[in-house]
């Protein structure tokens, strides 16, 4: 039998060995899919010795993405684009780094909430490593203007530069923000399920009309951004589990060649939507 793994610290509560064991059921797949601790200082080895044992892939999550992108003898372009592996493929001797973060999500927001994203101006709140993995299929979209606002400007400044190439993409300051109005407004901050929004950086009035909140988080309640964004009169909500099973699908078109349904995980997963 196929293995496969979710490896991160902490990785308990990881949603995916659900997803994927739900994927193989659906497409007939013979495989098992388990989740992989590693100690902190231990990513590497935990993951060779995976592959020792005969483990065929991997997927990768916090905080060892750079660590699975830097290990990798192979990568796609999107893993280079991202400069980060949230998906690895054990290749006859070596790891292939892929990244379907950024992928997942514009499957989301085009497929499953029918979101138009060609010809929209969308912000995005961060510019850390999960801002990048989103740039560049977000650019691909071809949306009339993507706004980086960040806490620390010259790392915005600096990220929109380096994909300045692939699409109409600019850094801005919260002042400069006032009065623009956004389409899709997504929270790429760390600030997750349990922090503070910084009320004071981001825009009083961002949401135009029809506009889409989305978390690239997801939790059982609302967001602190989603609570935030509902105040600001956004129409529409997401949390980032529609991402989380699209990239999980894509995950598994890498390894197996088959794509998986993914409503019925949805509807699973959180059954009152
Ligand atoms: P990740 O890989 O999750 O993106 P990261 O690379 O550390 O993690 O980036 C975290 C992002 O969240 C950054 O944009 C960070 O802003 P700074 O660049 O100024 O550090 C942002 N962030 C984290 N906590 C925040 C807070 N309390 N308010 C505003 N932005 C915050």
């Amino acid at each position: 039998m196929d293995r496969y793994a979710v490896i991160g610290h902490p990785v308990a509560h990881s949603k995916s060995p659900l997803i994927h064991q739900a994927f193989a059921r659906a497409t007939g797949q013979h495989m098992s899919y388990e989740l992989l601790p590693a100690p902190l200082d231990g990513f590497l080895a935990t993951a060779q010795r995976f592959a020792a044992e005969g483990g065929r892939g991997l997927n990768v999550t916090v905080p060892f993405k750079l660590e699975a992108y830097a290990m990798a003898k192979e990568r796609s372009a999107r893993a280079e684009e991202a400069q980060a592996c949230n998906t690895l493929a054990w290749r006859d001797d070596h790891w292939y780094a892929d990244n379907t973060d950024g992928v997942g999500l514009m499957r989301d927001l085009t497929h499953n909430l029918h979101e138009t994203l060609a010809g929209r101006d969308v912000l995005v709140l961060g510019a850390g490593g999960a801002a990048r993995g989103i740039l560049g299929p977000l650019l691909a979209k071809m949306p009339r203007s993507v706004v980086l606002v960040n806490r620390t400007e010259p790392r915005a400044a600096e990220l929109a530069a380096s994909f300045a190439e692939h699409g109409p993409v600019a850094a801005m300051s919260s002042a400069q923000l006032n009065g623009r109005r956004f389409h899709v407004v997504i929270n790429a901050t760390s600030i997750g399920i349990n922090g503070d929004v910084p009320e004071n950086l981001w825009p009083e009035h961002p949401f135009a009309v029809g506009g889409l909140a989305y978390d690239l988080v997801y939790a059982d309640v609302p967001t602190p951004f989603l609570r935030w964004a509902s105040q600001r009169s956004a129409e529409r909500t997401a949390d980032g589990l529609g991402m989380l099973i699209e990239q999980a699908a894509e995950s598994f078109v890498l390894w197996r060649g088959v794509r998986p349904e993914t409503s019925p995980v949805f509807a699973m997963l959180r059954p009152q939507a």
